[in-house]
């Protein structure tokens, strides 16, 4: 498959080449790290509520010489916030916390299906956008069945699945669902979050040193070449700037089977939050 320079949605925004993680990146070194980012060239930011950070978030922006309109925020409905009301109330503390106008890209960021209100969940994303909050609609760690669940309920696809993807655990058969009704998947944990050992995985390696390449731009070109968004979280500037640069080599398809074949199944997930069963509350 060919090297995507930008993801096209289905409602017709587009993304950049990458995106900037930013678990455990807060305070003042994270104002800095972030700054770091957008300097080297990052232009969209993935935040969450239950990443206490958005006020970080805000702060970069503000100090930013680069304008509003050319940073993409992608932020993330926490599953305490299901029920429509707390939904859209928590939207706009978000936004106040942020002291942003409106999120370019805002998601459901775990299904919790045991609860059973993520449709309500997503009324409430429909009903923000439509009041100018949120540009961009879209779920995270949705199954296909909590995706047909949503469609069939609302009539509103969602632009972007954001789901793990590593290669311990490729997640190949949800990608194909999400692209099969035109939803581009987002690769969450790709370097598998310093959990599981990918950056030194041999075959990795392997690659890496076929390529003149780091073990990270190995598998974001990987994730690339599969037609998934890679969200890579550094507050390391020098990883931050290599990671950056992931595109300027391709994997052979030799090299990406071998890739693919890592695979582990259910076992290669980073925490084993399989989205059926795993409930997110905060
Ligand atoms: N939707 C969801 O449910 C969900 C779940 C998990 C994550 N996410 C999002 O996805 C983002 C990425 O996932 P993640 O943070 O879990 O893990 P990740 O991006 O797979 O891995 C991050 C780790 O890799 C290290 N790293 C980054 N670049 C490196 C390089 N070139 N060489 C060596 N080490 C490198 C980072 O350390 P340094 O900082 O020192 O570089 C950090 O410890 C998150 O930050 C978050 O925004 C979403």
């Amino acid at each position: 498959m060919a090297l995507n320079n930008n993801f096209e949605l289905n409602d017709g925004s587009i993304l950049p080449h990458v995106g900037l993680g930013t678990v455990n990146i807060q305070g003042g070194t994270g104002v800095n790290a972030v700054q770091n980012a957008l300097d080297i060239g990052y232009r969209l930011i993935d935040t969450s509520t239950n990443y206490n950070n958005e006020g970080m978030v805000g702060e970069v922006i503000r100090r930013s010489h680069i304008a509003r309109e050319d940073i993409y925020v992608s932020a993330k409905l926490p599953g305490s916030n299901h029920d429509y009301d707390k939904a859209i109330h928590i939207i706009q503390e978000s936004l106040y916390r942020t002291g942003l106008d409106y999120f370019d890209k805002y998601l459901v960021h775990w299904p919790n299906p045991k609860q059973g209100k993520y449709v309500d969940a997503w009324k409430a994303l429909i009903d923000a956008q439509k009041y100018g909050l949120i540009k961009t609609i879209g779920v995270s760690n949705f199954m296909p069945e909590h995706l047909d669940r949503i469609i069939e309920a609302t009539g509103v696809t969602p632009a972007t699945n954001q789901i793990e993807i590593q290669p311990y655990f490729n997640n190949k058969n949800l990608i194909h669902e999400n692209s099969k009704r035109g939803i581009v998947s987002e690769a969450w944990s790709p370097l598998g979050r310093e959990i599981n050992d990918v950056l030194v995985n041999d075959t990795i390696l392997d690659i890496a040193q076929k390529y003149n390449r780091t073990p990270a731009q190995v598998i974001m070109n990987w994730v690339n070449q599969l037609g998934v968004f890679p969200i890579v979280k550094s507050d390391n500037y020098k990883h931050q700037r290599s990671n950056f640069e992931y595109l300027n080599f391709e994997l052979a398809s030799s090299d990406i089977e071998k890739i693919n074949s890592l695979d582990k199944g259910e076992a290669g997930r980073v925490e084993g939050q399989n989205p059926y069963d795993y409930e997110e509350f905060v």
